[in-house]
């Protein structure tokens, strides 16, 4: 991308005049785009008004995970927790995003041992030595804020306990990728040097997003492959990183309701998801 003048549409695609959005703020940071990078196409570059409304959207989600994190044991079932979450969300007049998104019938998913993503919640019990991922979404105001985390019921077995931390290290190595007018690829570069050096595999069907006014906007955020694939950050993106990690083959299937996402050979996998903000400086957690 040629350097922008003055009259040229911003390059962070609000459609406003570069001197009337981001050119005082490039100036002022003294920090010169590179030039090969370009805004990932039909990216929401939030307004600080948008930013509030998201912070408190996360605020929320950080709040349900912290109670499912107090109340989850062996003997409970996934529907219990999704009453629990769908309950607290809303008493506080906010809505669970995952509730009839696309035909989803749960307000949280839940995703035992070899679930990937997606898994609906059912009469299944926990039990000791089990892993689960509980992925929470609140609407607030109409913003939305989404985080989920890997729980780990009794004592699970060393290579269980060993996927859960380094999937866990993966989203934070992710994290520290995150900075204004970085490339988006190292992000994924990152999570997957460091899945493969401890033997694991990365999920490769689904991946990060866009996210504020929608649920899931552009751009995807890759969790693996290579570290230059174009993409700049730029401040007050908001996306997820939500890196699924597993014991055995990267490879998804699907099951018959359309939504439970699986690892093909059975193994165990992992996932811990935060929603980040790119700052004039690096990295905000929202979710955190
Ligand atoms: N929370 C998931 C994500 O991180 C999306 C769940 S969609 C649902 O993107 F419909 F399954 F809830
Ligand atoms: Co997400
Ligand atoms: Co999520």
């Amino acid at each position: 991308m040629r350097s922008l003048s003055r009259n040229d549409p911003c390059w962070c695609g609000s459609g406003k005049k570069y001197k009337k959005c981001h050119m005082e703020n490039d100036l002022e940071a003294g920090k010169k785009k590179d030039e090969s990078l370009i805004p990932p196409p039909g990216v929401i570059i939030k307004t600080e008004d948008q930013i509030s409304g998201i912070r408190k959207s996360c605020r929320l989600v950080k709040e349900t995970l912290d109670m499912v994190g107090e109340r989850i044991r062996a003997g409970i079932s996934t529907n219990e927790i999704n009453g629990w979450v769908h309950d607290l969300i809303i008493s506080r007049g906010a809505v669970p995003a995952p509730l009839n998104y696309n035909g989803f019938p749960k307000s949280v998913c839940t995703s035992l041992n070899n679930v990937i993503c997606h898994g609906i919640p059912d009469d299944t019990v926990l039990k000791e030595g089990d892993i689960i991922n509980v992925d929470v979404t609140c609407i607030v105001d109409g913003y939305f804020g989404d985080s989920g985390r890997m729980f780990m019921i009794g004592t699970p077995s060393g290579e269980a306990e060993k996927l859960v931390r380094v999937a866990r290290e993966c989203l934070y190595l992710g994290i520290e990728k995150v900075k204004p007018y970085g490339n988006l690829g190292e992000i994924g570069y990152a999570i997957e040097q460091h899945a493969r050096k401890n033997g694991f595999s990365v999920v490769r069907d689904y991946g990060g997003h866009g996210i504020g006014l929608k649920f899931h906007e552009e751009p995807h955020i890759h969790h693996y492959g290579s570290r230059n694939r174009g993409y700049v950050m730029v401040p007050n993106m908001v996306f997820t990183i939500e890196p699924m990690i597993n014991a055995g083959r990267y490879e998804t299937r699907l099951l018959a309701d359309g939504w439970t996402a699986v690892t093909i050979d059975d193994s165990l996998s992992a996932q811990w998801e935060h929603t980040i903000r790119v700052t004039d400086a690096g990295a905000e957690i929202l979710t955190e």
